[in-house]
């Protein structure tokens, strides 16, 4: 009986450790860089993986994701993203209604997912995504602060436990050809050697307070009398000198 127990333990032990050998590790680090200034922003990432096992990554049915969570204060356009797809630059699908038009404090957050080319994940991968800031309304001017936030990294496969390592259940689109069909992916932690960036956007359109208009009117309308004023006495002056 004791025997027994003991060769059903070695057994599970020994496939515990198989497996935890036999398993992909997956070594990610993602860099991330902003170009451009005010309203239009570039965001690269460059993916690298260290040491992946090209053999058993490209036999399993792995596939590789980033995911954005991009806030209120800013938006990727469906139109724009749809013809970097079509183009073949980028695997994009953007979740979520998006209005364009829509200042910070009107609009509402969704998401965008990237799917990775599992082959290039092997190497690197360098991504370009467009970001459009939104307009920020307020009586202070000068800047506000939009923060970008960290993507995470999916990943999705058939086989269970393939991937080494625990990561949170996500649910995301199946792939860019099959945006409406959700599964399963696991967030995987990587290495990430930038902080979380706030980006300056100028706060514009005053207009829309009643409050601003009025008083820019009446500074309009004292600035006009005040020019009018001199006007009237430089012509008083030269009269009088005639
Ligand atoms: C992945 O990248 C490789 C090499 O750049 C390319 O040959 C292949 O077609 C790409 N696969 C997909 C699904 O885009
Ligand atoms: C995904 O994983 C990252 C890194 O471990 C973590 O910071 C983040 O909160 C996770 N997000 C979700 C939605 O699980």
């Amino acid at each position: 009986m004791k025997i027994q127990f003991l060769c059903i333990f070695v057994l599970v032990f020994t496939r515990i450790i198989k497996g935890a050998r036999d398993c992909i590790k997956l070594d990610v680090s993602i860099t991330q860089k902003v170009e451009n200034l005010g309203f239009h922003r570039d965001v690269h990432w460059l993916i690298k993986t260290n040491d992946l096992n090209k053999e058993k990554w490209l036999n399993s049915s792995c596939n590789a994701a980033l995911r954005l969570d991009v806030g209120s204060g800013m938006y990727v356009n469906p139109d724009q993203a749809e013809d970097l797809k079509r183009l073949g630059k980028i695997n994009i699908v953007v979740d979520g209604f998006v209005d364009v038009e829509a200042p910070a404090h009107e609009a509402t957050k969704h998401t965008v997912y990237i799917f990775l080319n599992k082959s290039e994940l092997l190497d690197k991968i360098i991504i370009k995504l467009p970001i459009h800031l939104r307009y920020h309304r307020s009586l202070m001017g000068g800047h506000a602060k939009v923060k970008l936030t960290r993507p995470l990294f999916l990943i999705s496969c058939l086989e269970n436990n393939i991937i080494c390592g625990k990561g949170k259940k996500v649910t995301a689109p199946t792939s860019a050809e099959e945006p409406g069909v959700p599964k399963v992916w696991k967030n995987i932690t990587y290495k990430a050697d930038f902080e979380e960036p706030e980006l300056l956007v100028p706060i514009g359109n005053l207009d829309d307070y009643p409050c601003v208009a009025i008083i820019s009117c009446i500074l309009g309308c004292a600035g006009c009398i005040y020019i009018l004023s001199l006007t009237y006495n430089q012509n008083y002056y030269r009269e009088k000198k005639q």
